[in-house]
């Protein structure tokens, strides 16, 4: 008697076999996938394929009419895509001793046996439709035999997701198959005996958990062993930067004399410390169940107070000098730490964004700057009003806690002594800087790396290319603030990749190098200016005095150098594949993007209307997305070619001739880009054309949905064209203006695959090397709330719809895992 076995390998149970080895086999996937995705609700592709491989074999057993062994029916042909989980099934006969699947063909991948049957395998990336061979081949009683092949006929990439609709949900909102896992949460404890967090106010030991305004965030993988394993997808250290304060629920009743002081000091000292920088460790307890490890050797706090040693050519300068570092070669800690960047050799980048707020130069009550003004020299109140510092108490009035503990004083940056080493007049000058990191040595010194520049940094990409001088690809957060870029002197060498002394190699790469900044032409084409001393012309009111100058006052330089000013840089990001830069330009408004100031690469003036009242929004509320490709593809080539890649816009009320300039729909609108990520090359989605992630930081569509995260399938600057818009100002004024477009997005090329919950800004996202998990930041989720009434519950809303109205926010990251083990989005 001949049995005649298939199998496939779906997880959802529902599957029957099919018996017949006729050519139906592909149908058979077919209709298997669509039942599939009926069960996701319609929801698209977000399944595994899977194929079963047929056997016709004999029955080996004791009937004994049939002496040959497994047959497998050839021309078995399954289709699936880059990234998408296969499982292989296969049925054997009675007499099978042992079996195994085996590739004959086709991009090898690592086959995982699930049972002795069963083997699963990621598809692939691949340019073009490719088709893949396997083979079950058994030891039965009476041999060896060898199965016939079963093809899996692979496509390139797709979006492998349901758009998920713009909501004002009070959780994190994820395509159907895909699970959200909350990981570390603001106060969870990094050290044994640190008490769990209450959340009501009454915490402290912030130095011993994670800090609030959970930020940027980056994966560190780790060996079984501990050490570093850059290919490590099962455990790794998180690092994230947190950026600020939702100030309101970190106190029992919100804080005390937050605006104008004295402030208790220890409500101050628990403010500075829940700022700053945290690793910690994530471990993978078997198939994507993560969690973080409270005990870990390698959990850190860098906070404010944390001593960071200062490099380059403006370490022992005379702007850094200050009481507590007469020489300028030392600072305590960092501060607003926003976007980053992963080093090439295994460090992380954190970036000071808006340092200048937390300064004092004034008196409670007093407006203005005046009498500390009359005590600086003019270069000097040049610099402080171009970075802005000019606050009266300093944002959380640090400094006017009652105890001369510099850690508390240092925020007062008034003059107050006869030369700067006796006071902390010099003190901003210690911020807006690079810092490098290096997570793997718990008691290493952070470097703050001031050849490239002194800003409100947002991020630092890094590229490096063999041979090549490395690029550090940086924003400056601010409208009409300006995108760096920092060469390295040095040539990449990829031996320096697994140095054991990491920082040293930062020495080698970001020490010594040129700062550029970016002039963008109307016809295309961009050039770097570089930002070298004798080479910057002095400005009016202003003389550079050398290389350090140049660098602590990279705003000035870049001013005088004539820069274009941005709709606010924030993230940048490369294209693993092409290298092309990408730059998110997250808004500007009419009183500093006026109409008749647009430009070629910061192009619109438009209104966004707001809410039921249609409230007013002109300037470019919505932001956009700018990429860049380097001539000679050379990370320090001094001239490029841009376009704008993708325009923000509210497609319901958008222009769609001169606003919705990138055809958004209701499946992939947004607005306000922030975060920039594309995937790890390691994996198929960051392979042949890679994903892109955007994070969106919205104040102007809000009303219609939380902040949200897409992904998306971009393609190469210069794939769309050049396109004459009208701009409309508030009186009804109009201005023409040209601009370059990139293709428009599509269904196919853009969609939304997460909303955040109530108030939350998303930022923050990096995958495992495999990118079978992403990790996601969710950051200040309730932020408008009082601590009486807050305004958003998550993370306990998250899988809780009867969450106590009473619980406290906290920002947290999310762990997000496809089910069926895909690469995330695909
Ligand atoms: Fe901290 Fe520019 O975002
Ligand atoms: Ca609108
Ligand atoms: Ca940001």
């Amino acid at each position: 008697m001949t049995h005649s076995f298939a199998s496939a390998g779906y997880t959802d149970g529902d599957v029957d076999t099919n018996p017949s080895l006729t050519p139906s086999l592909e149908m058979l996937a077919d209709e298997r996938y669509s039942r599939r995705q009926t069960l996701f609700g319609g929801l698209g592709a977000t399944s595994m394929a899977l194929f079963g491989t047929t056997m016709l074999a004999a029955c080996g057993g004791d009937d004994g009419d049939v002496d040959q062994g497994p047959v497998v029916t050839p021309g078995a042909v399954a289709a699936t895509s880059a990234g998408r989980v296969v499982t292989l099934t296969a049925t054997t006969s009675a007499d099978t001793i042992s079996g195994a699947w085996t590739q004959s063909s086709g991009t090898p991948v690592t086959l995982t046996p699930v049972d002795a049957t069963t083997a699963t395998f990621v598809a692939p990336a691949v340019s073009a439709t490719q088709d893949m061979v396997f083979a079950y081949n058994v030891t039965t009683h009476r041999g060896a035999r060898v199965g016939a092949n079963s093809t899996v006929r692979v496509n390139p990439a797709v979006l492998g997701f349901a758009a998920v609709p713009k909501n004002l949900a009070d959780i994190v909102t994820v395509p159907a198959g895909y699970t959200v896992t909350v990981m570390t949460r603001l106060g969870d404890p990094l050290e044994v005996g640190v008490s769990a967090y209450a959340n009501n106010g009454t915490d402290g030991d912030f130095d011993k958990r994670i800090g609030d305004h959970g930020d940027a965030l980056a994966w560190f993988g780790l060996s079984a062993t501990a050490t570093r394993d850059d290919s490590s997808s099962t455990r790794g250290l998180m690092v994230q930067n947190h950026e600020n304060l939702n100030v309101q629920y970190l106190h029992p009743n919100g804080p005390t004399n937050v605006s104008n002081g004295p402030r208790p000091q220890g409500e101050a000292l628990k403010e500075m410390m829940a700022h700053g920088v945290s690793v910690s460790e994530y471990a993978d307890s078997g198939t994507r169940k993560w969690a973080y490890v409270p005990g870990s050797r390698f959990n850190r706090r860098i906070t404010p107070a944390t001593v960071m040693q200062f490099n380059g050519p403006a370490a022992r300068s005379a702007m850094l000098v200050t009481a507590f570092s007469p020489d300028g070669t030392r600072g305590r800690g960092t501060i607003n730490n926003c976007a980053n960047g992963i080093s090439a050799w295994g460090t992380n980048l954190t970036c000071e964004e808006n340092w200048a707020g937390y300064f004092r130069r004034g008196e409670p009550g007093v407006a203005g700057t005046a009498a500390d003004n009359a005590l600086r020299s003019p270069r000097e109140l040049v610099s402080l009003n171009r970075y802005g510092v000019s606050g009266n108490v300093g944002n959380y009035a640090w400094s006017t806690v009652a105890t001369t503990d510099t850690l508390f004083t240092r925020w007062d940056a008034r003059v107050k002594a006869a030369a700067a080493a006796g006071d902390f007049r010099n003190e901003p000058n210690q911020y807006g800087w690079v810092v490098e990191i290096d997570p793997y040595d718990p008691t290493s010194t952070p470097r703050k790396r001031t050849a490239l520049g002194r800003s409100g940094h947002e991020g630092a990409f890094v590229h490096a290319v063999a041979g090549k001088r490395l690029g550090v690809y940086m924003g400056d957060d601010g409208r009409r603030e300006y995108l760096y870029k920092y060469v390295s002197n040095a040539a990449w060498s990829e031996g320096d990749r697994n140095s054991a002394n990491r920082l040293a190699v930062g020495d080698k790469y970001l020490d010594a190098g040129v700062l550029h900044v970016a002039r963008f032409e109307a016809d295309g084409t961009g050039r770097w200016l570089p930002l070298v001393f004798g080479q910057v012309p002095n400005l009016a009111n202003y003389t550079f005095a050398d290389q350090a100058d140049i660098l602590v006052n990279a705003r000035l330089a870049a001013d005088a150098v004539g820069a274009t000013p941005m709709d606010r840089p924030e993230w940048t990001g490369g294209n693993p594949v092409t290298g092309e830069i990408y730059l998110t330009l997250t808004n500007n408004n009419a009183a500093l993007r006026p109409l008749n100031d647009t430009n070629a690469a910061n192009p619109r003036h438009y209104n966004d209307p707001r809410g039921a009242a249609k409230t007013a929004q002109f300037g470019n509320p919505n932001g956009h997305v700018l990429r860049l490709r380097e001539n000679g593809d050379d990370p320090a080539a001094t001239g490029f070619r841009w376009d704008n890649y993708l325009f923000g816009a509210d497609s319901t009320d958008a222009d769609p001739t001169n606003v919705n300039l990138s055809g958004l729909t209701a499946d992939n609108d947004f607005s306000s880009p922030d975060g920039l990520y594309f995937s790890r090359s390691t994996n198929p989605a960051g392979q042949i054309r890679p994903l892109l992630w955007l994070q969106t930081d919205d104040g102007a569509m809000t009303d219609r949905s939380n902040c949200m995260m897409l992904a998306a399938l971009p393609g190469t600057v210069g794939d769309g064209g050049a396109r004459t818009i009208i701009n409309r100002g508030a009186n009804g004024a109009t201005a023409t203006q040209t601009t370059l477009v990139g293709a428009a997005a599509s269904a196919a090329s853009l969609r939304r695959f997460l909303v955040g919950p109530v108030q939350c800004e998303l930022t923050g996202i990096d995958s495992t090397p495999d990118g079978r998990t992403i990790f996601v930041g969710i950051q200040h989720p309730g932020e408008d709330g009082i601590p009486a009434a807050p305004s958003s519950n998550w993370p306990d809303s998250q899988g809780n719809a009867n969450v106590a109205r009473t619980i406290r926010p906290r920002s947290a990251i999310v762990a997000i895992t496809k089910d069926d083990g895909g690469v995330i989005a695909l």
